[in-house]
């Protein structure tokens, strides 16, 4: 099969025949139908996580299941799925207290000596990313990092639901709760900041303010749901929020990873307010934060991950949110590319000329 493999940080991922195994114990083999591209990759590709090349990216995708292994109970061939990085072991204490989305387990691929899933035409192994690597025709996974939903629901759009959109809606719906009324803002309108801000809109948020330094997705954010936006490169930012919000907001998703604009999420929080930490700052970066501040104002901060997702349960439920006129998919997607068009995507994501790309296979 065709796949865009990494092989090497910063430098563009290259189109392969990669050699892909048959579904073992509990293994679902898919056929990719589409994969939207997630700032995580480029993250990874600039090596600000932690995932050794030589390995194939992509991790929001959905398919069709082709093949199933021996134990595979959830599945059939001809399944319309939705894949997510969020594996689960159903028995940790993560898992059985309900916040599967920490289990340890997520990553553990194939047991260690045995076959890889995914080689190199020469045989060597080709690394697996969150047992999805979506950026290819096809995928092998665990059935636990499967979910299947409606035939009814496109896939082109399914995939969205993937990663960005679990993760922004999730931030709003099941991270922390807010109250009908409370002000948000969302500093950055990528994929997942628009999630985030759409989840704000459903559970019935009072102002809801779009940061970004883009100023032409506040057309795009104001369609979506915010009654106020603010331009990042005019002016001081948290100055502005705190004009709009009378003193600092309810709510704040960082929605961008940057040590800058998480300093400026927490300063745009107003007493006794929370910041959401969704946007993953490069792991060798420390943000300052002033502790007096949090403890006399009593503000909290919370991270975020994968939307704080139960995500067999959650996303069947975005679905339905999307096919009843609730979530906007539609609107978030930028453009529909070829695999091989997938280095000019990362381009256009570095300059922030995008809200989200899919890669659709044929
Ligand atoms: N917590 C999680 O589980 C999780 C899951 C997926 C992605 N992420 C992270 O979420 C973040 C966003 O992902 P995405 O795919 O939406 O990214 P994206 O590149 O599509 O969007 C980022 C947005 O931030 C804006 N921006 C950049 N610099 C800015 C600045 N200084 N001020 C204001 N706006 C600015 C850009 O214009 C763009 O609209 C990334 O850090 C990604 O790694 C986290
Ligand atoms: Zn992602
Ligand atoms: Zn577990």
């Amino acid at each position: 099969m065709r796949a865009a493999v990494m092989r090497a940080n910063n430098a563009p991922l290259g189109l392969e025949e990669v050699v892909i195994d048959d579904p073992g114990l509990r293994e679902v083999l898919v056929k990719t139908a589409a994969s939207g591209i997630c700032h995580s990759d480029l993250t990874v590709i600039e090596g600000g996580l932690p995932v050794p090349p030589p390995c194939i990216l992509g991790h929001e995708p959905a398919g069709i299941v082709e093949a199933v292994g021996e134990g595979v109970t959830d599945f059939a061939p001809g399944d319309h799925v939705i894949g997510c990085v969020t594996a689960w072991c159903g028995v940790c204490k993560f898992c059985t207290s309900g916040r599967p989305y920490l289990c340890l387990t997520q990553y553990a691929g194939r047991a260690a000596g045995a076959k890889p899933p995914l080689t190199a035409a020469d045989g060597t192994p080709i690394g697996q990313f969150a047992n999805l690597s979506s950026f290819a025709e096809k995928m092998l996974c665990p059935e636990r990092s499967l979910v299947k939903i409606r035939d009814d629901m496109p896939l082109d759009r399914a995939c969205l639901i993937g990663c960005g959109v679990t993760t922004g809606l999730g931030a709003a719906l099941n991270t922390v709760h807010i109250p009908a009324g409370a002000s948000v803002v969302i500093v950055g309108c990528g994929g997942v900041g628009l999630a985030a801000l759409q989840g704000a809109r459903i559970v019935g948020a009072g102002k809801i303010v779009a940061v970004d330094a883009q100023p032409w997705k506040f057309e795009l954010a104001r369609r979506l749901g915010a009654t106020d936006c603010v331009d990042a490169t005019q002016g001081d930012p948290v100055a502005a929020v705190h004009r709009v919000t009378s003193g600092g907001a309810d709510f704040v998703f960082e929605c961008i990873g940057l040590v800058r604009t998480v300093e400026q999420a927490i300063a745009m929080t107003g007493r006794g307010g929370t910041t959401v930490l969704v946007g993953v700052v490069p792991i060798t970066e420390k943000v300052a934060i002033s502790a007096a501040d949090v403890t006399l104002q009593e503000k909290k901060i919370t991270g975020s991950y994968m939307g704080s997702n139960r995500f067999r349960f959650d996303m069947p439920k975005y679905i339905d949110f999307y096919l009843d006129g609730r979530l906007h998919l539609d609107e978030m997607i930028s453009s529909r590319i070829g695999l091989d068009e997938v280095n000019g995507a990362f381009d256009r994501m570095r300059k922030g000329e995008v809200a989200r790309q899919v890669i659709v296979f044929v």
